[in-house]
């Protein structure tokens, strides 16, 4: 049995960490609450522990030690800068201090506190220390108006935590080689040619290998969200960097998240190209297929993940014909004519493409398709050498 820590700050979604403790008892879990001042003007403690089966009446704080995993749901945005700055103020943060283990936050906050820069520069530390960031989600807000700062549905914080406790060491010693974000062509010396990739996807993948087990190496094409903790840094920022990056290695498992420009400008102007009358014809020239060529050299025993953002039925169509025209093993298909799914989204919805053959991923946070492709990698890999 897993012992889970619950933190509540105050908030008006304070009312779903119940539902949240719900599902962790209902399978099994010891659900140990704990709640901020302001966590109780939102939900007593007695609702909280009743649902816990918990007495509330022993001290948390020999709990504290040997829980498994530790989630605050709703996170404020006052917590999340005690958290990134190590402050012990109260029970919830105290305990997170104190505690070891994977440590999962659900934001909820108005839209402007959460896109506040102080708020993002707190999460992006805390991120960079391995710590879980599920949502905000886009919505209503408990204070009227919509944006970014909902917190999570609990079904979606649980689904988390369950694979952030499913301990494994399923790709320990494996060499995983992930390329995420979107590389930049120079125009001139200020300007480029890019695309909508944040590299989230990438960076899930890179995270959920690294929980594995694996060794990780991600190269990071100008990436909108922070690096994971725990894996090697490689940035690059043109296709040509990318290339000489990727095709070094010697990965047992290659993931190319990243979307490669297929053409860069020939000639990019040396200095900042002065504004004049006459338009600007700019000739682009093709780059490497990253992909491609690591299907031509590949060595035996190595497994080739390429990724197809494409529109509509006739784009899976294309990228069934890629896993064969690339030579790899798997092909992850996604419908970029969709707003909610792929580029620069939190969550994606995928078709697995493999020789074996299909499997439709339901859309879920990005997070949770990396597990799916990192799965479906594992077992294609078991396959082979089988
Ligand atoms: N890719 C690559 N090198 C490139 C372009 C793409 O390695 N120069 C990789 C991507 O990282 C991705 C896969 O190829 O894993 C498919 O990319 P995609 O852009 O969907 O397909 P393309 O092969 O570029 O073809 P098209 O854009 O015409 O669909």
């Amino acid at each position: 049995m897993t012992r889970v820590l619950i933190g509540v700050c105050g908030g008006i979604s304070a009312y779903k960490a119940c539902e949240l403790v719900r599902l962790f008892v209902k399978d099994g879990h010891e659900v140990v609450p704990l709640l901020t001042k302001a966590g109780e003007r939102f939900v007593t403690a007695q609702t909280l522990n009743a649902l816990a089966r918990h007495s509330g009446e022993q001290s948390p704080y020999p709990h504290l030690e040997h829980a498994d995993l530790y989630v605050i749901a709703p996170t404020t945005a006052n917590t999340l800068a005690k958290l990134a700055s190590g402050i012990a103020d109260n029970l919830v943060t105290e305990s997170a201090l104190a505690h070891a283990g994977p440590l999962v936050l659900a934001p909820a906050m108005n839209a402007r506190m959460w896109a506040n820069p102080a708020t993002q520069e707190n999460v992006r530390k805390l991120r960079e220390r391995g710590v879980e960031i599920v949502g905000p989600a886009e919505g209503e807000l408990g204070e009227g108006g919509s944006g970014v700062g909902r917190m999570s549905e609990p079904e979606e914080i649980y689904a988390r935590c369950l694979q952030l406790l499913s301990v494994t060491d399923s790709l320990a010693g494996v060499r995983v080689l992930v390329s995420a974000g979107g590389t930049r062509e120079p125009l001139d010396s200020v300007r480029y040619l890019g695309n909508r990739s944040s590299g989230r996807m990438g960076v899930a993948l890179a995270a959920e290998a690294a929980r594995r087990g694996a060794e990780v190496t991600l190269v990071a094409a100008n990436l909108a969200v922070s690096a994971p903790a725990g894996v090697t840094l490689v940035e690059v920022t043109t296709a040509a960097e990318l290339t000489e990056a990727v095709l070094e290695t010697d990965a047992d498992i290659v993931l190319m998240a990243a979307a490669v420009a297929d053409y860069r400008p020939a000639k990019p102007e040396r200095g900042k190209r002065r504004k004049d009358e006459s338009a600007w014809q700019v000739e682009l020239e093709p780059t490497a297929d990253v992909l491609r060529e690591l299907g031509a050299r590949r060595r035996k025993g190595q497994l080739l993940v390429g990724f197809a953002a494409d529109e509509g039925d006739p784009g899976l169509e294309r990228a069934r014909l890629k896993l064969v025209a690339k030579k790899v093993d798997l092909i992850v298909f996604n419908d970029v004519s969709r707003a909610d799914i792929g580029f620069d989204a939190e969550d994606n919805e995928a078709v697995l493409i493999s020789g074996p053959g299909e499997r439709r991923l339901a859309k879920a946070p990005k997070t949770a398709i990396a597990a799916a492709i990192l799965d479906e990698a594992e077992r294609l890999r078991e396959a082979a050498s089988s």
